[in-house]
């Protein structure tokens, strides 16, 4: 298992003076590509899924084959979203198995961009989850072509930096420095001196958006500069594509497996070669001893009940998963009855953590608060409630 605490992970980036790639997926063939390409270099690698990329595919539907490609690899592993919208869709990702949340306010003023960002992180830190803020604006669409989405690049600047990173406590500062998302219209031209600024000021790990289309050299000068993850798509995609369009051509009637053979190889390959330049290729053994395991939390109640029906059982176990499911970080509310009629306890709840940190947060959240003061406590019996931490690999053999 190599789900890992992201913010671990880019701490040693930063410190170890190289960068993670996060490559958004849009498909199957992105996800195994660029895990197979992360095992081959022995690298992190940041899973990241972008909200304007929803239309294209079910968020819901795919995140549980990232979680299982991340809890099976060999190589640390983090699930990103990628430019959230909004509170709800920071929530939502979490809900989902997102352990690294991006919350993108930065078209807003800068006001309320701290405040959007404030109340994001709030809600994620007590969910042990870190945050991306991102502040300037990097104009252009992931996978379009810049011209479609020209926009002003509007630098980030040293001082609005400080207070932003100050005042919304973000793990992770995306910045603007002239990249933009998409393809480019003719070279970008990025400001190293304005990043060394930004970065001698904060002391934290450095994002770029708008991966695609930069040369060499400005990748290991934005590393240098303090750069630690870097996100990347666009190019991914056009190497999809013009391996599709080649199968189209070198055969009439295709299907869509003909079509799309060879496209997690292409895909993999411009992974592959991102990584090395990055410098994250044989990172993973050094990485793994010093990052925390994502791990969850099982919160285990088996109870009985007195005096009342279990046609009331019923409706309080639906008041429970509804109420319950929504509290940040709970990702499942499982209700169950014991099988056999003399079972010791009859009734149980199984609420899944995302994190150890949602043990408090849970227990204190108001509607959680609420829920067990009308409906649970007044007809509970007997009972016992236990958090247990998911073991995935054996700590005392
Ligand atoms: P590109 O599509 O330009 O590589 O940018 C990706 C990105 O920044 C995703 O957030």
């Amino acid at each position: 298992m190599a789900l890992v605490n992201m913010r671990d992970m880019l701490q040693h980036a930063y410190q170890h003076g190289y960068a993670v790639g996060a490559f958004d997926l849009v498909s199957l063939e992105f996800l195994e590509g660029i895990m197979d390409a992360a095992e081959r270099c022995h690298a992190p690698v940041i899973l990241s899924l972008a909200e304007s990329h929803f239309e294209y595919f079910d968020f819901e539907l795919i995140m549980p084959a990232v979680e299982a490609a991340a809890l099976r690899a060999s190589v640390p592993v983090a699930i990103h979203l990628d430019h959230g919208e909004s509170f709800e869709s920071a929530l939502r990702g979490i809900h989902l198995g997102c352990n690294g949340i991006m919350v993108d306010s930065s078209q807003h003023t800068l006001a309320e961009n701290i405040h959007m960002t404030r109340a994001v992180v709030n809600m994620a830190h007590a969910c042990g989850v870190p945050v991306e803020g991102e502040l300037g604006y990097v104009p252009g669409v992931e996978g379009e072509d810049a011209e479609r989405h020209p926009g002003e690049i509007a630098y980030t600047t040293v001082a609005e930096a400080h207070d932003y990173v100050t005042q919304t406590a973000v793990d992770f500062l995306a910045v603007s420095i002239g990249t933009v998302h998409g393809r480019m219209l003719g070279e970008p031209e990025l400001d190293f001196e304005r990043l060394q600024q930004i970065n001698a000021s904060l002391g934290i790990p450095l994002v770029i958006h708008g991966g695609t289309g930069l040369n060499d050299d400005q990748f290991r000068q934005l590393i240098a500069s303090g750069v630690s993850k870097i996100n990347y798509y666009t190019a991914l995609a056009d190497r999809a594509g013009i391996h599709i369009r080649d199968n189209a051509s070198s055969h009439q009637q295709n299907g869509y497996t003909s079509l799309t053979k060879g496209v997690k190889a292409a895909i993999s390959a411009e992974v592959e070669r991102c990584i090395r330049l990055w410098g994250s290729a044989d990172r993973a053994a050094a990485l793994m001893t010093q990052c925390a395991p994502w791990s969850a939390v099982d919160h285990l109640i088996i109870y009985n009940v007195n005096n009342i029906s279990e046609h009331e059982v019923d409706a309080i176990m639906a008041e429970g998963r509804r109420v319950l499911s929504s509290i940040p970080g709970v990702r499942e509310v499982i209700t169950g009855r014991a099988v056999k009629q003399d079972a010791k306890y009859r009734y149980t709840w199984l609420v899944r953590f995302c994190h150890p940190a949602v043990i408090d947060s849970y227990r204190d959240h108001p509607s959680h608060v609420a829920f067990a003061d009308q409906y649970f406590r007044p007809v509970a019996g007997d009972r016992i409630s236990i958090d247990y931490a998911r073991v995935l690999h054996s700590t005392y053999i």
